[in-house]
């Protein structure tokens, strides 16, 4: 396996020229294929109409489907495009029928949105979030969640990578104990999908939410989910319209039998295109080599941030991510990311509130959130790190 071109793939990042971009967590930088394949659309919907525009690219935006299927391993009737990862994960889990005592279980490092809808649920229906201890590393411990098991559980909703940090949860062997007790399982890839190889079957889950413009480098405002079609026919949407639904007689309609019941009519054709244009990318440079370059720099980081004295490390889990977190003593993580940002340097900021069970255990109100991608260099990283040396002197 040869490695990635990292100069050519920065010469193809204009991005690259202008910032060190360490907020790939957040929304990472596209490639030029992608800017141009949506510009070119904008202007095609600006010449002939939006409908007619879609109409001559439909090859272009059907794409979407296909990639995303071989990105994650599934079949295209399974994909359904959606607006963002929250709407993709939303659609999944308002469509079960959750009763009282019906018992949802989750872990400590789920993400915000995420667990306000188990609140709501729960609030709405009487069901009961159980959420499982982590093991020594951080990760959601197997035995635990084993244990936790019993007739009520209706559904097992967690969060591959977390918004907050390093950690990789075993989402496969989640997998496998929910496939042995016949529970659902949904799972949050909004971090882990362009970052590292996904596969719905070997992972065996049910339904999978992903985003567009984090390390896929896709558009912002695009995103999608995964229902396995074993289980499309007990997904009853939050809410249908005249594309997920067939109108049939004037007292009934029918739900569209793939994914597309989780989608609306009207669309963001230009994103769509863009978004299959940057899974294409992806695929094309291999996501095992994605993976390999995002270990490497998120390694060569943690170990450079670790000789500056004043930091301190806040990442969990055996395998870590591309996501590298942490604080600095005697500064705020808002004074941080000024004075970064005044070089150029992008980072963002966890809150206690993105994911309250793992950030208030560990008495993290915030951190500082430096996320890479393959384009990303080692002289970046010193750059920063040397930054991060300066403000010790101010
Ligand atoms: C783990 C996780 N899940 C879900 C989301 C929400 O994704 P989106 O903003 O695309 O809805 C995020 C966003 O940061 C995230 O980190």
């Amino acid at each position: 396996m040869g490695s990635l071109n990292i100069e050519k793939l920065r010469s193809e990042t204009p991005g690259c020229k202008n910032v060190v971009h360490f907020n790939n967590a957040g929304a990472a930088l596209p490639p030029l294929a992608v800017t141009n394949s949506m510009k070119e659309h904008l202007e095609l919907e600006a010449s002939i109409g939006g409908y007619e525009a879609a109409q001559a690219a439909v090859d272009k935006s059907e794409k979407i489907y296909d990639l995303a299927a071989k990105l994650i391993n599934c079949d295209r009737e399974e994909i359904a495009f959606v607006e963002n990862a929250t709407r993709a994960w939303d659609m999944a889990f308002y469509s079960l029928k959750f009763n009282k005592g019906d018992r949802i279980i989750t872990a400590m490092s789920e993400y915000a949105s995420n667990y306000l809808a188990f609140l709501h649920c729960a609030k709405h229906t009487g069901a009961v979030i159980d959420v499982v201890e982590n093991d020594s590393f951080g990760q959601l411990d197997v035995g635990d969640l084993k244990n936790k098991i019993n007739d009520k559980v209706k559904l097992i909703a967690i969060t591959h990578i977390p918004t907050q940090g390093g950690l990789v949860n075993p989402a496969e062997e989640v997998g496998k104990i929910a496939k042995e007790n016949n529970i659902l399982y949904l799972l949050d890839t909004t971090q882990s999908v362009g970052q590292m190889p996904i596969d719905v079957k070997k992972i065996g889950c049910n339904f999978l939410c992903a985003t567009g413009r984090k390390y896929l480098r896709g558009p912002r405002g695009t995103g999608f989910l995964y229902a396995s079609k074993e289980i499309l026919d007990q997904c009853d949407p939050p809410f249908i319209d005249l594309h997920s639904a067939t109108w049939v007689s004037d007292n009934d309609y029918i739900l569209n039998s793939s994914a597309h019941r989780f989608e609306t009519w009207e669309q963001n054709i230009t994103g769509k295109i863009g978004l299959g244009v940057a899974i294409d990318y992806a695929l094309k440079l291999g996501l095992e080599k994605i993976w390999e370059r995002i270990q490497f720099l998120s390694d060569y980081f943690r170990q450079q941030l670790s000789e500056i004295p004043a930091i301190e490390l806040h990442d969990l889990g055996v395998n870590k991510c591309g996501i590298v977190t942490f604080t600095f003593k005697g500064k705020k993580v808002g004074e941080i990311q000024q004075y970064l940002s005044k070089r150029k340097i992008n980072v963002s900021i966890s809150l206690e509130e993105y994911a309250r069970l793992d950030l208030s255990a560990r008495h993290l109100p915030a951190l500082v959130r430096a996320s890479v991608h393959y384009y990303n260099t080692e002289e970046e990283i010193k750059t920063f790190c040397e930054a991060i040396k300066s403000m010790l002197n101010t």
